[in-house]
């Protein structure tokens, strides 16, 4: 493996605990570079938790959330400047500029790690190196695979211990010589002796940098959510996926929730949302008032790691522990179960404080507290917002929770053999064109819906929100390797479970956004997608009946249960039209996709779409 050059090699001592050989060269590697105080090798324990708890709360970057309302939990604030995943900071640097494909940033990896070395040269004076040592997935799974980010913040290494399985226990699975992807993370923000530091420490410079052929992340000068919490986007999906093309496994930006029909039937669905699309919200469901009979029970809210079986099926496990789910919009009523989650044991990042020591953020509750201090220390109040427009929350306020505390967590969510998926879902933020679900009509179409997928960008990224962009798969800002290339490993991978004479998933195309003349959402959503799982269920069993159309086939009015819904059928008909015009220009846009991702672009997605476009024409 190489890594930026650096010169001297403190003697840094590992504790006897520690056997892996290459893990402990290295650690002295990046100390030798970084040149921290001190090292901490985590054991991942409680008492280590709540002592760099302790520690940020006299360091200022954390409250301590009032013990009465909310057990163990605290706030953060972040800098202004730090509050997003930044995708223009986020490079992929493949020794091929076309194995990063046209929707990556690559810069060639001698160039990049010349970049890094000077960046990681004494980054981490005045402060402390944490190993931190993660499992993505249950310990000891034949699907999970290990991590140690080495990080000199005292809140990646906390929220790291929420969201992944962090502590000694990973060591004995290492054992002397087992492989861990290796993950260097510095905010960039060096002390001078003496020098005081400040409660959110983080650089202007970013650099999010993965190198998919020796597998390493270097992360630079962020000390927000999937900038600086290695295990999610940089492990679990850009380098996870690189891993999953050459090894014949996915890696998807993807919950997974397991659906048991009033009869008593389960099946198992994993669904790709673009970022605050709601995957949380749809993987916690509570089926609404007349569908009572049916359970929804969460195995994950954002990442799947998807691996074939022998028997020719696709297995799924959540290769997270946690949830690091976006605050607002959040309530009782939109995520019942989540609000439940959030009840103790958690950092909270960018919400407000309430004068009672808890916290809130838009959504909430239907009234806003009278008082609170916003996001950025400031004072807050209804008046004031409405005049200022100031939100009390940032829009990409984030929770970070175990997933244990989840009250609809299913009973498999550990298994180590996963979960087999009976479908998938893919779904964008669409004010228009997109109707409510379409199935599929084979693997080859449901590929190619998942590939052209659309979506209006949200606050989970630094950029203009609200914008449609092209989000294949939901895995735009995610994918570690060529585009081109992930949607012929999807087609490989339907063929190969062919192959073994399996029957296949189904594919589904949602869009819970579309909206009236009058700008409002005609679509309920939240517990009500019930009413689609329950079609597609349906459609799964084979007892559902629908309407073929151009794209593929969606439910009649008849084929939907309202029971205890007041929906009516014009007003399904603005969510479920398919208007021609408007399609055409859609497929133009897919031209342009394809375009962009000629180089390598599947034949067999060329073909789908001439198909489409002969169905629309007839
Ligand atoms: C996330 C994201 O944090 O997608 O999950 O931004
Ligand atoms: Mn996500």
């Amino acid at each position: 493996m190489n890594h930026p050059s650096f010169e001297g090699q403190p003697t840094i001592e590992a504790p006897a605990w520690v056997k892996n050989r290459k893990l402990v060269d290295w650690v002295q590697r990046v100390a030798a570079m970084t040149k921290p105080d001190r090292i901490v090798w985590c054991d991942g324990s409680q008492e280590e938790y709540d002592r760099l708890c302790a520690q940020m709360v006299e360091a200022g970057t954390l409250k301590k959330l009032n013990p009465a309302k909310r057990p163990n939990s605290y706030l953060a604030w972040s800098d202004p400047s730090d509050v997003a995943r930044v995708e223009d900071r986020t490079f992929i640097c493949s020794q091929q500029r076309e194995d990063a494909g046209p929707t990556n940033n690559w810069v060639a990896p001698a160039e990049m790690r010349s970049t890094l070395g000077g960046l990681f040269e004494g980054a981490m004076r005045g402060r402390t190196m944490y190993v931190v040592p993660f499992s993505m997935g249950p310990l000891g799974s034949p699907i999970a695979h290990i991590g140690v980010e080495l990080s000199d913040s005292p809140y990646v290494v906390t929220n790291m211990r929420i969201m992944t399985r962090m502590g000694r226990k990973v060591y004995d699975v290492l054992g002397e010589d087992g492989e861990f992807v290796p993950c260097v993370h510095s905010v960039g923000a060096p002390l001078a002796a003496g020098e005081k530091d400040v409660p959110w420490p983080c650089n202007a410079t970013k650099y999010i940098v993965h190198f998919p052929e020796s597998r390493e992340i270097w992360s630079y000068g962020s000390g927000y959510g999937g900038n600086a919490l290695l295990g999610k986007k940089c492990f679990a999906l850009r380098i996870a996926s690189t891993m999953g093309r050459d090894e014949g496994w996915l890696a998807e930006h993807m919950l997974i929730l397991g659906v048991t029909s009033p009869e008593g039937r389960k099946h198992h669905v994993a669904a790709a949302f673009p970022s605050a699309c709601g995957k949380t919200n749809f993987a916690m469901l509570i089926p609404p008032e007349g569908l009572n009979g049916w359970k929804i029970s969460t195995i994950g809210d954002d990442i799947a790691w998807i691996k074939p079986g022998k028997d020719g099926r696709l297995y799924a496990i959540n290769p997270e522990a946690g949830y690091f789910g976006v605050a607002p919009g959040t309530s009782e009523k939109t995520n019942f179960n989540a609000m439940a989650t959030l009840k103790e044991n958690v950092i909270f990042t960018n919400v407000a404080l309430t004068d009672d020591g808890d916290v809130w953020w838009e959504g909430m509750t239907d009234e806003p507290p009278a008082h609170l201090i916003d996001w950025q220390g400031k004072d807050w109040t209804p008046a004031g917002a409405k005049q200022s427009g100031r939100k009390a929350a940032h829009p990409n306020a984030r929770f970070t929770a175990p997933a244990s505390q989840c009250p609809s967590i299913d009973a498999d969510w550990e298994n180590p053999a996963g979960v087999a998926i009976d479908a998938f879902i893919f779904g964008g933020r669409r004010s228009t064109t997109v109707p409510l679900v379409t199935e599929a009509r084979n693997w080859v179409e449901g590929v190619y819906m998942a590939a052209t997928m659309g979506s209006e960008t949200t606050a989970a990224a630094a950029g203009q929100q609200g914008v449609v962009r092209r989000d294949p798969f939901a895995m735009l800002p995610f994918c570690g390797y060529n585009m081109s290339d992930y949607f012929g490993h999807w087609l490989k991978t339907g063929e190969r479970l062919e192959q073994l004479g399996a029957k296949l998933p189904k594919i589904f195309c949602v869009n819970w956004f579309r909206k009236g003349a009058d700008g409002k959402f005609v679509w309920p959503g939240f517990g009500e997608n019930m009413r689609v799982l329950s079609w597609m269920v349906g459609r799964v069993e084979g007892s559902a009946q629908g309407a073929e159309h151009a794209f593929g086939v969606s439910p009649h009015y008849e084929d939907i249960d309202w029971s205890g819904l007041n929906f009516s059928r014009e007003q399904f008909e603005q969510v479920i039209s398919v208007d021609d015009a408007a399609w055409r220009d859609e497929l133009a846009l897919h031209a342009e996709l394809f375009d962009t991702l000629q180089h390598g672009l599947p034949p067999a997605l060329t073909q789908a779409k001439r198909t489409l476009e002969g169905k629309l024409a007839a």
